[in-house]
């Protein structure tokens, strides 16, 4: 086992640093900068030419791609929305055959997304997998399958696959808005330019990353809050759900705006807000933020170096500057080496967390 992690203490921070290369082949041949270009030749031309609504299901960090992916549908002009796919039978909205559904499963294997597209085949909606498992019963039950080429992913916290599942998203999403129409997004070129930019915009992060010291700075904690507008939201509930199931300290994620709808009240200098801007209404976070450290909380703003959160804020951690799109995505690798580190103080078994299991094949 210690072969395969290389140089690396646990597979998970072996993962998160493989993320680079995860990307560079989730991209290969379906990114054509220089003619500005989608290339997703995943999918006939005119696939989805057709799709009234876009329904996205999925469970637990896949879910927070789901979430990523649907906003991303939205401000493309596409009805989309993420759903719980344990939540699926009793919840789905109305399914016809104008409706597509995605179903996100980095195994492919998880019963509930099994459930869920499965009710969504019998429907008779359109589905697609999008999946890092060539050969999963996702893949085989789904119309179309969009593999998200990430490599084996051992440690039971997803990282890698997020990452390459929202980028995927991103460019499925592109791909979904362009058929409907008829034309490509106006603003594909930077898109594609940061798209392709994004592999080494990881790299230059992990390499410089402050995370270890801000864990150390914070691990002992009661309570450990995560914040985000938009885009940002969904890495919120990323890095809180990444951070309770390594270190089994208490960590919730919030929309920025609904800390003064109830979170606040439990608020205190032992609860570390980490706040993450995308560029969406980074203004409205900020102030949403300093009503937290008002209550004594220290704040950790995860930002471009000379955003304003950096002078307000207690601590900041570095994310290269990108558009909102992506920002989210560099920000969520600070907040996976966060827990990375958070969990190793406190001597988690950080690849094998107690009660957790890699795929979650019973409903
Ligand atoms: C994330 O760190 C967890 N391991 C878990 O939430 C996981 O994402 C979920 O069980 C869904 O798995 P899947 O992507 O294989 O369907």
């Amino acid at each position: 086992e210690q072969a395969g992690k290389g140089e690396f203490d646990h597979f998970m921070l072996k993962e998160i640093h493989e993320q680079p290369t995860a990307l560079t082949q989730a991209l290969e041949g379906r990114i054509d900068p220089e003619h500005g270009r989608i290339a997703l030749a995943d999918f006939e031309p005119g696939t989805f030419t057709d799709i009234e609504s876009v329904q996205l299901i999925a469970c637990g960090t896949s879910y927070h791609a789901a979430l990523y992916g649907s906003l991303v549908l939205n401000q493309a002009g596409v009805h989309a929305t993420a759903l719980l796919a344990n939540e699926y039978s009793v919840s789905s909205p109305p399914i016809d055959d104008d409706t597509l559904v995605i179903a996100v499963t980095q195994s492919g294997e998880t019963a509930d997304t099994l459930n869920a597209l499965r009710q969504a085949n019998a429907e008779g909606a359109t589905t697609v997998t999008v999946t890092n498992v060539v050969g999963s019963t996702a893949a085989r039950e789904a119309d179309e399958a969009l593999f998200i080429r990430a490599g084996p992913e051992i440690g039971v916290a997803a990282t890698k696959t997020f990452s390459s599942q929202a980028v995927m998203l991103t460019l499925l999403g592109q791909r979904i808005a362009a058929d409907l129409r008829g034309e490509p997004p106006a603003d594909l070129e930077t898109l594609l330019a940061e798209l392709a930019a994004m592999p080494d915009a990881i790299a230059g992060l992990l390499e410089d990353s402050d995370a270890d010291a801000i864990a150390d700075r914070y691990a002992n904690s009661q309570s450990y809050f995560f914040i985000g507008r938009g885009l940002g939201f969904s890495v919120a509930l990323e890095g809180a759900l990444k951070f309770k199931e390594i270190t089994y300290e208490h960590a919730e994620g919030f929309a920025s705006g609904e800390l003064k709808h109830g979170p606040l009240a439990l608020v205190t200098p032992e609860t570390p807000v980490f706040a993450v801007f995308t560029g969406e209404e980074d203004e409205k976070t900020l102030k949403n933020a300093e009503e937290a450290q008002t209550r004594g909380a220290p704040v950790i703003a995860v930002c471009p170096a000379g955003h304003r959160a950096v002078d307000v804020a207690d601590d900041h951690l570095e994310i290269p500057e990108m558009e909102a799109d992506l920002a989210g995505l560099l920000a969520n690798v600070q907040l996976q080496l966060v827990s990375y580190y958070a969990a190793e103080l406190l001597g988690r078994p950080i690849d094998k967390p107690r009660n957790l299991a890699k795929s979650v094949t019973v409903e």
